[in-house]
């Protein structure tokens, strides 16, 4: 077919797209890095959800649970924007650990106030690796990722602010 635009991927995988191999390139680098961190931070915001403790239980535990469902809605969006444009996306558990830059936590025992601490950090480590990869797909021409990012990015913020704001109550 000839509107097919030869593709980064896999002929088989590959989609009718105008966007050029620079271009599906740079969006899929951009992209896939976030998927990545996405699940890495969705995991964390369970094992929060999961192993807290103390008096702020029920408000914590339903607020990361919210958090986390965001977190992994925003994984499929992202993913099949990548896929739209003719790139590939994350396949496994090792490929996210390559691309992931938000860090695992494997500590045993974790404070409330320390869990909101962390989770704000990471969210706005999300936020600021959401807007750079916005100004990426707009400078490609992929003026469509660019606008799922930029509603996964105002959720990001919203996250952000609410964890900071909890942290400010607890000073
Ligand atoms: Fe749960």
């Amino acid at each position: 077919m000839k509107s097919i635009v030869k593709s980064i991927s896999a002929p088989e995988l590959a989609t009718v797209t105008d966007l050029n191999q620079i271009e599906q390139r740079a969006v899929t680098e951009a992209v896939n890095p976030l998927i990545a961190d996405a699940f890495a931070l969705y995991v964390k915001t369970k094992n929060f959800h999961w192993h807290l403790y103390g008096p702020a239980f029920r408000d914590y535990h339903l607020l990361f649970d919210e958090h986390a469902d965001a977190l992994l809605e925003s994984v499929d969006v992202m993913a099949e924007r990548v896929r739209r444009v003719g790139g590939t996306t994350i396949r496994s558990i090792s490929h996210i650990g390559k691309l992931q830059t938000i860090e695992d936590d494997n500590d045993e025992l974790v404070p409330s106030n320390e869990m909101v601490e962390r989770l704000m950090k990471d969210n706005a480590m999300m936020a600021k690796a959401l807007r750079n990869a916005v100004d990426v797909c707009e400078n490609h021409r992929d003026s469509a990722t660019a606008n799922q990012l930029q509603d996964i990015l105002d959720k990001t913020e919203r996250r952000k602010w609410f964890l900071f704001e909890i942290l400010q109550g607890n000073r």
